[in-house]
């Protein structure tokens, strides 16, 4: 009988099959059942050393080189990519397609080729789309004030041609892929934007920046469940990962890092989408509570954090009777089910029951808040819209609530604290002070509340 010479193994949890199979009985996933070679008796996996070259071990204690960054001048963009662009660093930037992915990367190369490179001389920044022709490109660099910019822009998608061009000693310093799914390779069958096309051109690319030592930019659309077409396979091939959010029904837009191997992650920076293109927002705080009316019931304000930055935000919650066979909840811009444990712990510490309640839960502005610490100022948006007392207009909350209704300590409260009083807030419900140093700030007046149950009778 023949030996066999190769198994099938799910690429996504390992599980070996003797034969191919659609999807993975082991863990529910289509399509990742990948013909591996076995390794065979004669020839063991370990190679004994045999032709392989010594490794210099180096000492941990040495002075790192001094990493040179490209910097755009933008500075939203290059917080948010550690200070700067890495030479010879690939960075993924996802994001629904419309939001405004090739406006930012054309405005980004149009000011990095204004700066100057490791050697001192002009940065050289080319742009490649896949998606569409040099001409269009050129119409809306023009419509951005951008057409006197130093950029070399084609239009291809094959990355043979691009690997041809790109390869050689001169190459530039800046590199932008629009997008990664539209470039393919001659040497696989499928069609561009399958996995395996988006992983080998992903690969060549990469290998390519790494070897001429230019930073990439690579362009991903993400998929209706909100990952990069292509499995992920992207993301843990590059350096840097960015995603381009925001709501088309708003104008703003936040470029937020969730992988950095060159700089912090979860930083973000916020743009605004305009007929001149994106603009910064420096003070997003601001721009957040512009539209907010004061001494509504249901609305509070929460001081956040988002990244290394403090950001205020405004919270609104309406609470109704419930209109159906069940009670509604309906979300945005929040965990629902962080709602739904605030809920319990309301009705079963507190003594609220909104069990019969439909309630709507809104972060202003259509940002996405993760942070725990919004807690508390969900819990006082509830309450007051359930008894129509307005929570003060100059008052900022934020605090973690825990399942016995006691209220946590939340990392950074004096940067919250400071961000309120810069934008003119005079009060504060924050957690009870620790062990920790005591929280101070000269132009807030500031309570502490230990439990949920104290702050909610205040409503009563
Ligand atoms: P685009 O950068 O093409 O999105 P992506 O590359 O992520 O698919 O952005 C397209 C949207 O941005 C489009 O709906 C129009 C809008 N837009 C402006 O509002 N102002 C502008 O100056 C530009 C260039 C685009
Ligand atoms: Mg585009």
């Amino acid at each position: 009988m023949a030996k066999k010479t190769s198994q099938f193994v799910c690429q996504n949890c390992g599980t070996v099959y003797p034969r191919w199979a659609g999807k993975c009985d082991s863990c529910g996933e289509w399509n990742t059942i990948v013909e591996e070679n076995l390794p065979q008796a004669d020839s063991p996996t370990s190679t004994g050393g045999k032709g392989g070259r010594k490794i210099e071990f180096a000492d941990l204690r040495g002075a790192p080189e001094i990493v040179f960054r490209l910097k755009s001048n933008i500075a939203e963009l290059d917080r948010v990519c550690g200070g700067g662009l890495v030479p010879g660093s690939v960075i993924l930037v996802g994001g629904d397609p419309g939001i405004g992915k090739s406006t930012l990367l054309l405005q980004a190369v149009a000011n990095l080729s204004k700066g100057v490179n490791k050697i001192g001389a002009p940065t050289r920044c080319v742009y490649i789309s896949g998606e569409e022709s040099v001409d269009q490109v050129r119409l809306r660099a023009m419509r951005l004030g951008l057409a006197e910019a130093n950029v070399d822009l084609a239009s291809t998608a094959n990355i043979r041609d691009i690997v041809a061009t790109l390869d050689v000693p001169d190459a530039p310093d800046i590199v932008v892929i629009d997008s990664i799914q539209t470039m393919y390779t001659d040497t696989l069958d499928s069609s561009p934007g399958t996995v395996g096309q988006v992983r080998a051109a992903g690969h060549e690319l990469i290998r390519l920046a790494k070897r001429r030592n230019f930073a990439i930019f690579l362009v991903g659309h993400v998929t209706k469940e909100g990952t990069l077409a292509g499995p992920r396979v992207l993301e843990h091939m590059v350096d840097t990962v960015l995603y381009f959010e925001g709501d088309r029904g708003h104008h703003f837009r936040i470029l937020r890092s969730v992988k950095n191997r060159f700089g912090a992650t979860d930083e973000i920076g916020v743009f605004e989408m305009t007929e001149l293109g994106l603009r910064e927002v420096p003070n997003p705080s601001a721009l957040f509570l512009a539209e907010r009316r004061g001494n509504v019931a249901g609305s509070c304000v929460y001081a956040g954090i988002e990244g290394s930055r403090p950001m205020l935000v405004e919270i609104q919650a309406l609470v109704a009777s419930q209109n159906g066979p069940a009670p509604r909840r309906a979300v945005v811009g929040w965990d629902s089910n962080r709602l739904a444990m605030i809920l319990a712990v309301l009705e079963a510490r507190c003594g609220i029951s909104l069990s019969n309640k439909d309630i709507y839960l809104n972060v202003a502005g259509g940002l996405k808040v993760t942070e725990p610490a919004c807690d508390m100022a969900v819990a006082t948006a509830i309450v007051s819209a359930l008894t129509q007392k307005p929570i003060p207009a100059d008052m900022v909350i934020f605090g973690e609530v825990g399942l016995s209704g006691e209220i946590r300590a939340v990392p950074q409260p004096d940067l919250r604290l400071k961000e309120a009083s810069k934008l003119g807030f005079e009060r504060a419900l924050i957690p009870p002070s620790g062990t920790e140093k005591k929280v101070k700030n000269d132009s807030i007046r500031i309570t502490h509340v230990g439990h949920l149950k104290t702050l909610m009778d205040t409503f009563h």
